[in-house]
């Protein structure tokens, strides 16, 4: 009797991956080998793409359009923003190739910033008026500042630090949370579309293996391009929040706030799944 109430608890530990309490280096190893499994012999940085990594038709449209870029002319705009308000001197290295370090713990605080925040707090810092610039956190003019210090840290492996404080645990277990719960009238979480269902299609997409997913941050996308509205050439962009929103919508769930707790919690889980893949914002993406 003994041994079988073991093997059930065993069973039923291995049924919720998200309730025990493993270790962020033990969440990634088993987040990593999952998809090896699931796609023996695509290689880790293949995952950097999203859809077109792991789909060779896709991938042959997606090399394509990476032949004339269509993000290049917002990202010299995300420059010159950069320049003007001024923020490379709130960051180290002067912002140039730091994105891999993001979202990081700040241990004075015991909060975790995300790069979108960090660009945020900067420019108020010197003095911007961000509703008069129209700056928000989503898209628009932001998007094009971190596509630009994205841009600069390609190449650059994922590196995001979850130290052992308890109160970085705190956030880095919501995230994880916030990734394996199912939500919304359908009743999926982002594990269910993204490792369960990843390779698979959904109403007309192939769905993206999360393990990669935010390296191509914030990412140009063809859909949101056609969206218009404001300058055409920034129209493409949108951060990682914005893609959580969007997702959060397909299973019919209200959407949480960008840049407030829940979200850069699933952010800061998210990007540690990817440490070690590089850096190669902004991606194109349909
Ligand atoms: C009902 C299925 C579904 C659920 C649930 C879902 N997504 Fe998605 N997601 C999609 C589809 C479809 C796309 C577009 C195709 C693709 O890139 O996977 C997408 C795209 C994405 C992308 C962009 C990938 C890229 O390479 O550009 C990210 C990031 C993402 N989802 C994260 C999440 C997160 C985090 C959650 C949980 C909050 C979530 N998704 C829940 C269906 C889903």
């Amino acid at each position: 009797m003994k041994k079988l109430v073991i093997t059930t608890v065993i069973a039923l530990m291995g049924l919720a991956p998200a309730m025990t309490m493993a270790s962020p280096q033990e969440d990634l190893k088993k987040f990593r080998s999952y998809y090896f499994k699931k796609f023996p012999g695509v290689k880790l940085q293949r995952y950097a793409d999203g859809i077109y990594g792991i789909n060779e038709g896709r991938r042959i449209e997606w090399e394509a359009m990476e032949e004339f870029p269509p993000y290049e002319p917002g990202v010299e705009i995300g420059k010159e923003l950069f320049e003007k308000y001024n923020i490379g001197k709130c960051f180290k290295n002067g912002g140039i190739g730091i994105r891999q370090n993001y979202p990081w713990f700040n241990k004075k605080t015991g909060k975790v910033h995300t790069l979108e925040g960090d660009i945020m707090s900067c420019l108020k810092k010197n003095g911007v008026d961000t509703k008069k610039a129209k700056i928000g956190f989503k898209k628009g003019k932001m998007a094009a500042i971190s596509a630009y210090m994205g841009y600069t840290s390609r190449g650059k492996k994922l590196n995001v630090v979850v130290p052992n404080d308890e109160r970085a645990l705190k956030i880095y277990n919501r995230g994880k949370r916030h990734f394996y719960a199912k939500r919304g009238q359908l009743n999926m979480s982002c594990a269910d579309c993204h490792m369960y269902y990843a390779g698979m299609m959904a109403r007309g997409n192939v769905l993206s293996p999360a393990l990669g997913h935010v390296t191509g941050f914030p990412v140009y996308r063809k859909k949101w391009e056609f969206k218009g509205g404001g300058n055409p050439a920034l129209a493409g962009f949108g951060t990682i929040q914005r893609r959580y929103g969007g997702c959060n919508k397909q299973v019919r769930a209200k959407p949480f706030k960008a840049q407030k707790a829940e979200y850069t919690a699933l952010e800061y889980f998210h990007t540690y799944m990817s440490n070690g893949i590089k850096v190669n914002a902004p991606s194109i993406r349909q």
